[in-house]
């Protein structure tokens, strides 16, 4: 991965190691915003997210955060301009194509959520070789949602489960929370227990609708290319503040 490391390498030390969260989600929101404020064009934005993302990955591995799941590309995300799309599209491959061999190095084991069929040949061969070729690594486990709609998700479990019980293969009593989850995208993945939104709005976007119900929520009005350790940090902060109660008293 080629983003300069940033300062702050080391866990701050106001930050307690053994509250870390385990798992943190991002939905990456603001570059259209921030290309703008730069008289950039939009998908500079994206380019421009790229090396906050890179960043934050190594950020999470210097300080001990085991997963990292962003939202790169939602089932929403098709209603842009074609020529966004597009861009968005080939971003994708190309830095996917590019960064494979320092995440080997880096021990990231990359995984993808959403509904992969719909992208292009190319692209999909490029996610198929990146998951093929970091399953066994033991870092880092990160996960990108393209083509991701958190209705679809519960939809697509639903139906799987269905076409079981049809089959005989599961009685309808046996269905619970963790058979819901199995048929999930994110099977195998703890929760995340907190989310990030950047730029400010307070959306869930249907993002991992099902895997939030206890996420805590941190938005900033920081747009996503200007996220940075320091960024980070706050966050977790903030997230070390919050008392998780699960509905318990
Ligand atoms: C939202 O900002 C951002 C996106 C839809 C794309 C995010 C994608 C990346 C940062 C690239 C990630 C790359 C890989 C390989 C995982 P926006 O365009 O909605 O911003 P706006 O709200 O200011 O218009």
């Amino acid at each position: 991965m080629s983003a300069k490391p940033t300062a702050l390498q080391d866990l701050p030390v106001d930050l307690d190691k053994e509250r870390l969260p385990e798992h943190v989600a991002v939905i990456m929101d603001g570059n259209g915003r921030w290309a703008k404020s730069h008289s950039l064009p939009r998908v500079m934005g994206h380019q421009k997210g790229v090396d906050t993302l890179k960043d934050l990955l190594r950020c999470c591995r210097d300080w001990g955060i085991p997963a990292l799941t962003v939202y790169a590309f939602s089932t929403e995300n098709w209603g842009r301009p074609i020529e966004e799309v597009r861009f968005l599209m080939t971003l994708f491959e190309r830095v996917l194509r590019r960064e494979l061999s320092d995440m080997m190095k880096e021990g990231v084991c990359i995984r993808f959520i959403g509904n992969l069929s719909s992208l292009s040949p190319s692209l999909q061969e490029e996610i198929m070789r990146s998951i093929k070729d970091t399953e066994n690594n033991t870092g880092i486990q990160f996960t990108v949602a393209t083509n991701y709609g958190g209705r679809e998700e519960i939809t697509q479990a639903c139906k799987s489960i269905a076409a079981k019980v049809q089959q005989g293969l599961i009685q309808l009593d046996e269905i619970n929370e963790i058979t819901i989850e199995d048929h999930l995208y994110t099977k195998g993945l703890p929760s995340p227990d907190l989310l990030i939104r950047t730029s400010g709005e307070m959306r869930l976007s249907n993002f991992l609708l099902w895997q939030l119900a206890y996420a805590e929520i941190y938005v900033t009005s920081t747009l996503w290319p200007d996220f940075d350790r320091s960024q980070f940090h706050k966050a977790l902060v903030s997230y070390q503040s919050r008392d998780r109660r699960y509905g318990k008293l």
